[in-house]
């Protein structure tokens, strides 16, 4: 069983290979009751962790919850045990993902569409995504929590490199040997990408990508729970934590019930029923959707206009609010499709991922430049060192070589990822430094354990260094530090957050 498993922010839905068609799994609550997705929530009750279903139903009974977890990955410091607070305890982040992608195999396995064929797989495969603008250390712990979940990874592709092979399955008929372009608009629970792919006989390449890592229809629950608790003379972030959580689920199901006929909303907040004019909402979330619209506009200038589009494809539970497809409609006229299964198309194009008779392939990019600061001119100056650009193909042919004189005692390399760079090439925008590492250049510091506490000094004739930078088929760089001299060298696989092992072993080179 070829599974495409798709971690969202608010569900996490899965899809699977059967013989060219792309089903998606239902899974069964404790009432029997079948859904498309199992809910990314966790409770905390009695003491004891729930994930999913069980979160939901302890969540019901008046437990602490977390909902939303996925957020927390994408911020720039995260690593495996970063806090996680639900009620009154702390637990490491690897914890809660590990503890709810372990509840979803359960889940596929006892309680689902699939169960049968599932119950004796013992770690079976999946492909696997993170958002497009996913830094490394977000990738590597969602890969990992998936794989200490019991899942056999095979592949972790960008969200909307999916949605774009979910749209060739079914919209092949727009594409011609003219329109070799699709533009993948996925407005989800926590996130938004614009991706461009193009497309030539299930060849997918994705040519450029952008996206906010905050903005989704979590953040349409909150203006609306704003506007609803500003009605009962409160203030949101005031209000006790369960209110508060009740209040902003009532405001996503309202949210949810909005079809393009709507003039209302209506909202029960402390025992009274609250209306919103629709059109005031829609006023408040400009703010969001012009961001979306600023993004795709970006994604479209700079890779050359309309002209070859075949169509803009809106996924992502959140584009089914029906201000966006208005909004997108007005601005392109008759290229903007939504997709059938706006939720469920990153799962469905997972698992053509999974696929190995799809004809289909893909070529993806990095989407976030990666560099080291390190220290020059006697130390007095901090420089900055692009090595790999953010439309590098992530490909295992691509290797960046630096050479150089070692000038000080020690190197110190403070490595960061970014989104953009400024006009002097420095990193700009979105910046998360994920990784520092160490290596003696002074054959006397060798043997020295913590070279963080040597102060680093100029010295001469150092020896000849060279740096070897190389990509994982997932976009993961490894770093390989050697004297060339002595053939001193180090290994480090930089993806591996803060908690990076680094593995030193000296010999001499032939
Ligand atoms: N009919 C609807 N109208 C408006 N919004 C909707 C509708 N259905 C779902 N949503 C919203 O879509 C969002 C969830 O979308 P989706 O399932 O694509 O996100 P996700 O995969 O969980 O998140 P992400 O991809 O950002 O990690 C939620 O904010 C939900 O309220
Ligand atoms: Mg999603």
């Amino acid at each position: 069983m070829h599974l495409g498993v798709d971690f969202g922010t608010t569900r996490t839905i899965v899809a699977y290979v059967d013989r060219g068609n792309y089903p998606v799994v239902s899974f069964f609550d404790s009432n029997g009751d079948a859904h498309d997705h199992v809910p990314a929530v966790v409770a905390l009750e009695h003491d004891r962790l729930r994930f999913g279903f069980a979160a939901v139903q302890a969540a019901a009974g008046g437990a602490p919850t977390l909902r939303s977890f996925k957020r927390l990955l994408a911020r720039g410091d995260v690593h495996a045990d970063s806090p996680v607070t639900i009620g009154a305890r702390s637990f490491p982040l690897m914890v809660i993902l590990t503890g709810y992608l372990r509840a979803v195999l359960e889940s596929l396995r006892t309680a689902s569409s699939i169960e049968d064929a599932m119950s004796g797989a013992v770690s079976p495969d999946a492909v696997i995504a993170v958002p497009a603008h996913a830094h490394t250390a977000q990738r590597f712990l969602t890969m990992e929590a998936f794989t200490q979940a019991g899942f056999t990874v095979t592949g972790v592709l960008n969200e909307p490199s999916a949605a774009g092979f979910e749209y060739t399955h079914r919209q092949s008929r727009t594409l011609n040997s003219r329109r070799t372009r699709v533009v993948v608009y996925d407005l989800g629970g926590g996130t938004f990408d614009a991706s461009l792919v193009a497309v030539r006989d299930g060849r997918h390449e994705v040519i450029e990508s952008l996206g906010v890592n905050d903005l989704g229809g979590d953040d349409f629950d909150l203006l609306l729970a704003r506007t609803a608790a500003h009605a009962t003379q409160r203030v949101l972030e005031e209000m006790q934590p369960r209110a508060r959580t009740e209040l902003i689920d009532a405001c996503r199901a309202a949210k949810e019930q909005v079809t393009p006929q709507s003039r209302r909303l209506g909202v029960d907040v402390a025992g009274r029923h609250i209306t919103v004019a629709l059109e005031d909402f829609y006023q408040d979330a400009a703010p969001l959707i012009n961001q979306s619209l600023d993004t795709l506009e970006d994604l479209i200038s700079t890779t050359g206009g309309t002209g070859e589009l075949a169509g803009i494809y809106l996924v992502g539970g959140a584009s089914s609010l029906p201000a966006i497809p208005r909004v997108l409609r007005a601005r392109y006229p008759r290229r903007v499709h939504r997709s059938p299964y706006p939720t469920a198309s990153t799962a469905i194009g997972l698992a053509i991922a999974a696929d190995g008779e799809s004809g289909f392939s893909l070529a993806d990019r990095l989407s976030r430049g990666f560099g080291v600061f390190r220290e020059s001119e006697d130390g007095r100056r901090i420089a900055f060192d692009p090595i790999f650009d953010r439309s590098t193909r992530i490909s295992p042919d691509v290797v960046v070589e630096r050479q150089y004189r070692a000038a000080h005692n020690v190197g110190w390399f403070r490595y960061v990822e970014y989104s953009g760079v400024d006009q002097q090439a420095h990193p700009a925008g979105d910046l998360s430094p994920y990784a520092e590492v160490l290596f003696p250049f002074a054959a006397e510091l060798r043997e020295h354990h913590d070279l963080s506490r040597v102060r680093v000094e100029r010295c001469d004739n150092g020896p000849w260094i060279r740096e070897r930078y190389a990509l994982d088929s997932n976009g993961i760089v490894s770093v390989n530090i050697c004297d060339v001299d002595t053939g001193h060298q180090l290994d480090v696989v930089l993806a591996a957050d803060r908690t990076a092992t680094a593995r030193s072993r000296s010999y001499q080179e032939a």
